[in-house]
């Protein structure tokens, strides 16, 4: 029934691209589990608002944890951006949160097409920009050891 679809013009599921891989691979893991979380949110838009909220905490739970563990690394290494980088990181969390509460108050109809796609550009912008300069700090701080 529509009333448990949140995808109803048809944004197919984002497809992981190896464009996105940093040659870190944790975190090139860890970015690959977020798009197959996203990508759960669409599938579990199918099967009904209990499975989406699940799909949706999942998400959230496993971005968290990324974020967190992203931004232990650039305190410890003293990276310059990382005041920045974290910023950006509250706003997808921000982001995040906007979208349970929607759930929560309202089901999943009113997940619209729009917020799941900003999510992911967020993703892909984020990895490509934040996450990218980030790796290629890294890199040059390990050969220069
Ligand atoms: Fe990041
Ligand atoms: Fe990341």
């Amino acid at each position: 029934m529509a009333s448990n679809r949140i995808v109803s013009r048809g944004i197919d599921k984002i497809e992981w691209s190896d464009d996105l891989l940093l040659n870190m691979k944790a975190e090139d893991d860890d970015h690959r589990e977020m798009f197959a979380l996203m990508n759960g949110i669409f599938s579990a838009a199918l099967l009904g608002a209990d499975m989406v909220t699940q799909a949706v905490a999942d998400l959230c739970l496993f971005t968290r944890e990324h974020f967190s563990q992203e931004q232990h690394e650039m305190e410890q290494v003293a990276y310059p951006d990382r005041d920045s980088h974290r910023y950006d990181h509250e706003y997808l969390i921000f982001q995040l949160d906007v979208l349970i509460e929607r759930l929560m108050n309202s089901g999943p109809d009113y997940v619209a097409d729009e917020l799941v796609d900003l999510l992911k550009r967020w993703l892909c912008d984020h990895i490509l920009t934040f996450d990218a300069a980030f790796a290629a700090f890294r890199q040059e701080m390990m050969q220069e050891e």
